[in-house]
């Protein structure tokens, strides 16, 4: 078993965020098997039965390639499908949410936090709820930002289209005195330049995905799971569910190298 991969799974190019802190983070003897269900994208704007449907099938198709454990590195489906998840899946699974808002309650100053997110994992309150258990006086204030997700998906991070779509979804969390900024899906990161800029120096960005790498290394740790630190000739491999040279294109230029493994998959198949 420690021999396995870990599945990272998300509705598209987002979990590369996450993928890229468990590479840093991880022994390079790990191997990592994405999923990207770049075909269904996006996920944050259908309903809970369908978001959890969609998991269920993603998570069973990681399964089959026999991974040791299973990072949701999707806000969405760790707000709305961890409990299907964990209750159908007999492996270690890990989601964002709960190491997204512990960071944010060790970085807030004045215990003001915003969390941006898409529309399901604002609905959902899950962040709220998950800061509450650390720091119950703290003001959560949610803002859905749909339109992030395709832009990302576009490898649109950095022109006037996002500051615009920046500035219209993020001018009055800004005037609600917020001084911390959860990242709430796992597709901003990529945006966080501009995110970063429209919202100012005062409030710190808390990205989850370092902090649930570390949560994966530690399970991993706990369960005698982890690997040696021996680089592997069976790499990493990224699936998706759609054609793959979009993703190809944005996932390398994020990741500074080409995706050596890309294949275009069924997931129900
Ligand atoms: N990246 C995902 C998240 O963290 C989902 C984006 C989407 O599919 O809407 O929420």
């Amino acid at each position: 078993m420690v021999d396995a991969g870990i599945g990272v799974f998300d509705s598209g190019i987002g979990g590369l965020t996450v993928y890229k802190a468990l590479r840093q983070e991880l022994p390079a003897g790990e191997r990592l098997i994405y999923l990207g269900d770049t075909a269904r994208v996006p996920y944050g704007t259908k309903s809970e039965e369908t978001v959890v449907r969609y998991a269920l099938e993603g998570a069973r198709f990681l399964q089959k390639r026999g991974i040791k454990a299973l990072v949701i590195a999707c806000n969405t489906m760790s707000a709305v499908a961890l409990p299907a998840l964990r209750r159908e899946i007999p492996l270690p699974v890990v989601g964002v949410i709960g190491p997204g808002a512990e960071a944010a309650c060790r970085v807030t100053r004045r215990k003001v936090i915003g969390v941006i997110g898409t529309a399901a994992t604002i609905r959902s309150s899950a962040y709220a709820r998950a800061i509450a258990c650390h720091l119950p006086e703290a003001r959560v204030i949610g803002r859905a930002c749909p339109l992030f997700v395709p832009l990302a998906e576009e490898g649109w991070v950095d022109n006037d289209v996002v500051r615009a779509a920046a500035s219209a979804y993020l001018g009055d969390l800004k005037r609600e005195g917020i001084d911390t900024l959860v990242l709430g899906c796992t597709h901003y990161p990529l945006l966080q330049d501009v995110i970063g800029a429209t919202v100012g120096p005062e409030v710190t960005l808390v990205d989850s995905a370092r902090a649930t790498a570390s949560v994966v290394r530690a399970r991993l740790e706990e369960r005698g799971l982890l690997s040696g630190g021996t680089q592997r000739e069976d790499g990493d491999h990224f699936f998706v569910t759609d054609s793959s040279e979009r993703f190809h294109e944005v996932g390398s230029r994020f990741l500074g190298g080409p995706l050596a493994r890309l294949e275009q998959i069924d997931i129900v198949a």
